[in-house]
């Protein structure tokens, strides 16, 4: 995999390439829509901090992975089982990185490509800890997460446009 090319992309940069970004969200999301895709992330390229890693063979997109900063005003936190003291989920908008989607194309699976775009990611943030949220029904990916030093916080009720009734919280340090 030494032919893999990563890089890092800001708010404009993600935009400029999102057509790439769901060619591989589809492959990689079969099951969900595009549509609610675009306006999920649409929207939350509005934040500043927005970042996207990506790694590209041959110039072709092959995988991805982006987040956000949690901001002041948050529901990623809202409706947590077991419940946390209110310090703990307290945002700031400097404080959680949250890991939105990773995606990698499935030729192009278990070389460990998932790994250092995640690792690629977080190694550059300045935030405290990060956040991911995965879905109750894929222990699979769970144990991915787990085996990577990620711990489970809880459950919360997935929201509005979202693709899961519930999904399962994570976090790691970044310190
Ligand atoms: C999950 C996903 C991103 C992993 O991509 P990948 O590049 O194959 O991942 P890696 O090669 O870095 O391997 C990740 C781990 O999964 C394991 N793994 C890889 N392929 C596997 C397979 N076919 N079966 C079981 N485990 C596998 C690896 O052993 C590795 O474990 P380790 O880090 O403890 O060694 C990819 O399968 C994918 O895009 N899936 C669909 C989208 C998705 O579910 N995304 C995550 C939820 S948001």
């Amino acid at each position: 995999m030494d032919d893999v090319e990563f890089e890092h992309l800001d708010r404009d940069a993600t935009r400029a390439i999102f057509s790439q970004i769901q060619t591989v969200y589809a492959a990689a999301f079969p099951e969900y829509s595009l549509d609610g895709h675009r306006d999920r992330t649409f929207r939350q390229l509005k934040v500043p901090g927005f970042e996207t890693v990506t790694a590209r063979s041959n110039g072709a997109l092959i995988g991805f992975v982006y987040g956000l900063p949690l901001g002041e005003a948050t529901g990623w936190w809202r409706g947590l089982e077991p419940p946390r003291a209110a310090d703990y989920t307290a945002e700031t908008g400097a404080r959680t990185f949250a890991v939105i989607d990773l995606a990698v194309l499935p030729e192009y699976r278990g070389r460990g490509l998932a790994r250092r775009l995640m690792d690629e990611l977080l190694q550059g943030r300045t935030e405290e800890r990060a956040t991911l949220a995965t879905s109750p029904g894929k222990p699979d990916i769970q144990r991915m997460y787990q085996r990577w030093g990620w711990r489970e916080v809880g459950r919360v009720p997935g929201g509005e446009g979202a693709t899961q009734t519930a999904f399962d919280l994570y976090v790691i340090s970044l310190r």
